[in-house]
């Protein structure tokens, strides 16, 4: 009886929650497609089949099939001219000294503290945090029943807005739907300075501002017009992502003549990784946990495939950003976490320097706070003790069958990397055997 009822209920939230998921995606559609191909929404045979998420997926599907018409004539401009960045192009570049910083990691690779660096910059950066949160979660279902192929296009599309300071392409997946642009469910919206200071909060709930401390001040509803405007008046724009997997996906953005990207990969030790996954997810890993106390992990399972795929990905994106396609010359740089945790201003600094925003007096002052560390051993080959020891503090929380699958799936992206494999117990645990490589990515 009780599995019985069971069912009954999980079909009722299924049916709920795939009702409120096409409801977002009609709006999405119905916004999106009068505006970039007005003769055709009415007549096309998709939106009169447009009743759950598979219809209007159909739709988003041709939207974004028609979309990149003038980027792949952009595309085939640089492609036939084969020029360097360095030369006409770059000339031909307006974004005014503006530059766009794209952190791009994966979940539990420090990007949170690695975006600090960039949100701590001062009045002159506007930075998001995860904005495309919204975007995976009405997606997902779209996702699934078009093969994964559709999202990454919608996530470079509305990251392309965002650096452009236009928030309407998101503000069709943020639910329940912004009223005259305003909104109180912007995810996390208290993680970006630049979305908590004046005049973008316009009513303070809870006024213990202190400008490194902005997650103590509630502000009222976000106005995206006003939090637009406010973005069209920074110097650098900068946002942080989990949620963007390919690399070569972002190439019409890189492209942009209006804007100045880079991007930077954040990587971690895989292992490590995991290990703080099933901390961090404890329920979704439920299975790996499992595993570890049979001490057998069969090794076709669905949850080692999505594991070797998530590192096939990462490698993937870096083998292009090394190999330094024209396109993404002098535009991508690869940093490790473990390194950051090393040396967190030398490598702060070298991003910085990389992405051609001055290193700020603000930004310095977070990351000496932050890392426990001094001003003279913040000089460039100073160890920071304290968020080394917490970068690896994995190393004895995993068990060792796991960290053997890991080695197995991952080797390939490990190698890259420069992450050493252990052969056994002792090594994983014993901290005075270092897993790290010293690696240069040039
Ligand atoms: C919806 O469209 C699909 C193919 O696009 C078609 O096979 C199906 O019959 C349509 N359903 C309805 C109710 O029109
Ligand atoms: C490329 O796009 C521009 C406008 O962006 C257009 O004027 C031009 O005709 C296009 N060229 C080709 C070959 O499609
Ligand atoms: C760059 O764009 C701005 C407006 O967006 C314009 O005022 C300026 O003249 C442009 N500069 C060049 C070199 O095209
Ligand atoms: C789409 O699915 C097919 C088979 O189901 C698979 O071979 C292919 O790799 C998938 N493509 C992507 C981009 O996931
Ligand atoms: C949001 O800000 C804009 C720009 O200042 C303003 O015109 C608009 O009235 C504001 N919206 C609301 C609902 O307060
Ligand atoms: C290390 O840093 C964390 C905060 O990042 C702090 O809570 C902890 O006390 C520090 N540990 C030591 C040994 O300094
Ligand atoms: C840890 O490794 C170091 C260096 O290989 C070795 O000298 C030491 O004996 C090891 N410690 C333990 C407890 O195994």
């Amino acid at each position: 009886m009780r599995t019985k009822y069971a069912v009954v209920f999980i079909c009722v939230v299924a049916l709920v929650i795939i009702e409120k998921e096409s409801n977002i995606l009609s709006r999405v559609s119905d916004k999106l497609i009068p505006r970039q191909t007005p003769q055709q929404t009415p007549q096309t045979p998709e939106s009169d089949n447009n009743t759950g998420p598979k219809g209007s997926a159909a739709v988003l599907n041709v939207l974004l099939a028609k979309q990149p018409a003038t980027k792949n004539n952009l595309t085939n401009f640089f492609e036939k001219k084969e020029v360097d960045e360095t030369d006409s192009i770059k000339a031909q570049r307006n974004s005014s000294g503006r530059k766009h910083v794209l952190l791009m990691a994966s979940t539990r690779t420090g990007s949170s503290f690695v975006g600090e660096f960039f949100n701590q910059h001062g009045e002159t950066m506007f930075y998001l945090f995860e904005p495309l949160w919204h975007v995976e979660r009405v997606m997902a279902t779209a996702a699934e029943v078009n093969n994964g192929t559709i999202l990454p296009g919608v996530y470079r599309d509305i990251l392309q807005a965002l650096f452009l300071c236009d928030f309407s392409p998101l503000e069709m997946f943020i639910s329940p739907p912004p009223k005259n642009h305003v909104t109180p469910d912007l995810f996390r919206r208290e993680s970006s300075l630049s979305l908590c200071e004046d005049p973008v909060c316009t009513t303070v709930l809870k006024d213990v501002f202190e400008r490194y401390h902005c997650k103590i001040r509630q502000c009222g509803p976000l106005n995206l017009t006003l939090a637009s405007e406010s973005c069209l008046t920074k110097q650098h724009h900068a946002i942080k992502t989990v949620r963007v997997r390919q690399l070569d996906t972002l190439q019409p953005l890189v492209e942009d003549l209006r804007l100045d990207v880079t991007v930077i990969q954040l990587v971690r030790d895989p292992r490590a990784i995991l290990a703080s996954r099933m901390v961090a997810f404890s329920s979704k890993y439920r299975t790996w946990k499992a595993w570890a106390q049979d001490g057998q992990v069969p090794e076709d399972d669905e949850e080692v495939k999505r594991l070797k795929g998530n590192c096939d990905q990462v490698r993937i994106s870096a083998e292009l950003g090394l190999s330094k396609p024209h396109w993404l010359k002098g535009r991508y740089m690869l940093v490790r976490y473990e390194d950051i945790a090393r040396y967190p201003m030398q490598k702060a600094e070298e991003m910085y320097k990389f992405t051609g925003i001055p290193f700020s007096s603000q930004a310095r002052d977070w990351i000496l706070r932050n890392t426990q560390t001094t001003e003279e051993a913040s000089g460039i080959y100073s160890t920071q003790k304290n968020s080394s020891e917490q970068a690896e503090k994995w190393r004895i929380g995993i068990p060792f069958t796991l960290v053997q699958v890991v080695q197995k799936v991952c080797a390939p992206t490990m190698k890259l990397f420069g992450y050493k494999f252990v052969d056994d117990e002792k090594a994983l645990t014993n901290k005075s055997i270092s897993l790290l490589e010293d690696k240069q990515f040039p």
